[in-house]
């Protein structure tokens, strides 16, 4: 794949078929005016490459002339004028072949045999390399092909896309971007353990009509006596992160529980940057992507204090262990911060003060997500 100006493109020809063909094309024009005299004309700029590479397979005498259609506004008549630079020569009595890199509308062709007309030419023919069938709607129809392509946009081998990629050795065609449906809110809510995500997730869920998936709570909910249960129980009963694949399969089977989301709140996910790629993937093929990171920034000696306080509620095993509690910070701190550090780069992410009443801190929290809707 490449990338030219804002579009990405996928090889659509290669080299060798272009080759290929393109001898095929020399050969069969070389038959049919093995008797004639040949005058080809190349339509600037696209055609460039395709007439250099065509040129080398005619085996008969001939003649190449670089042509470009211009118009310009007339001095008397309404509109534009068209007319054809770069034409020298005498053309009557002569067998014209236009070369052209691609065959769209066919506007071009009908305008430039229509500027022929008073030139008493034998005969006019053209060749294409590319011809766009579904998008034609001229008069003329090519009669050499190179290749019939569909109506999608290419780029590469003389063609351009704003002016760019003409020097590309083979053909690509433009890569359909689904666009992502801007309508769903998929907000991650990241933050440190005990910085208040499971409380506020659970308010963003019933204000904005969200689906919550707690990755933790999955976790936790998880039969103990599967092997999933005790493979996942073993990692998060020590404060460690579950391994990715894991993860990742849990969490797309949750997601797909719920089709008719109008989004969801992503909490305790992603906790590495290969989860947030998975993830960008993943969303990417349902058409949708993530549309905000939500960071709660709290201080770690709170931190502290408020999963102690849980732990007596909850129960919790990894929230009364100072050792656990500080190697669950420890973890966060090392490889989930940098999770920050990837939405930052894609203008996602929203750093949001952690400390205060719950309701203070859902304030913030709506406000960030109203102002970048
Ligand atoms: P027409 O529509 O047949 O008159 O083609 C007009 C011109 O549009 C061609 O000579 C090309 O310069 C340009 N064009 C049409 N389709 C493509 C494409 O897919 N890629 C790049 N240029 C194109």
């Amino acid at each position: 794949m490449i990338q030219v100006l804002d579009k990405s493109f996928e090889v659509f020809i290669t080299k060798e078929e272009l080759s290929k063909e393109i001898a095929t094309l020399g050969d069969q024009i070389s038959k049919d005016y093995k008797d004639g005299d040949l005058v080809f004309l190349s339509v600037l700029n696209g055609a460039f490459m395709f007439t250099s590479d065509l040129m080398k397979n005619i085996t008969i005498d001939c003649e190449v002339s670089f042509v470009k259609m211009s118009s310009y506004s007339g001095v008397e008549s309404k509109g534009k004028v068209d007319e054809l630079i770069g034409l020298n020569g005498d053309l009557s009595g002569r067998d014209i072949v236009i070369v052209e890199d691609i065959v769209d509308s066919g506007l071009t062709i009908d305008k430039i045999i229509s500027l022929l007309e008073t030139s008493n030419a034998a005969s006019v023919k053209v060749c294409t390399l590319l011809y766009k069938p579904d998008a034609f709607t001229g008069q003329k129809r090519p009669d050499y092909v190179g290749f019939s392509i569909p109506n999608a946009f290419v780029v590469g081998y003389g063609l351009d896309y704003d002016q760019k990629g003409r020097n590309l050795d083979m053909i690509y065609q433009v890569r359909e971007q689904k666009k992502p449906n801007k309508d769903m809110l998929n907000i991650v809510l990241f933050g440190p353990p005990g910085a208040g995500k499971g409380t506020q997730s659970e308010r963003l869920r019933d204000k904005y009509g969200l689906v919550h998936i707690s990755t933790g709570d999955v976790f936790r909910a998880l039969d103990s006596e599967s092997e999933l249960g005790k493979l996942a129980k073993s990692y998060s009963d020590h404060g460690n992160l579950v391994p990715d694949e894991i993860t990742i399969k849990i969490l797309e089977s949750e997601v797909s529980k719920h089709p008719e989301a109008k989004g969801v709140i992503y909490d305790g996910f992603p906790r590495t940057t290969a989860q947030a790629e998975a993830l960008d993937k993943f969303l990417a093929a349902k058409g949708t992507e993530v549309s905000m990171m939500l960071s709660l920034l709290v201080a770690e000696d709170e931190l502290k204090t408020r999963l102690i306080a849980r732990a007596e509620v909850s129960g919790r095993k990894d929230d009364a262990d100072p050792k656990i509690i500080q190697n669950r910070i420890n973890t966060y701190n090392n490889s989930t911060a940098p999770v920050a550090d990837f939405y930052k780069s894609q203008g996602k992410l929203s750093q949001i003060n952690g400390v205060g009443t719950i309701d203070d801190i859902s304030d913030r929290l709506y406000s960030a997500i109203n102002s970048a809707e």
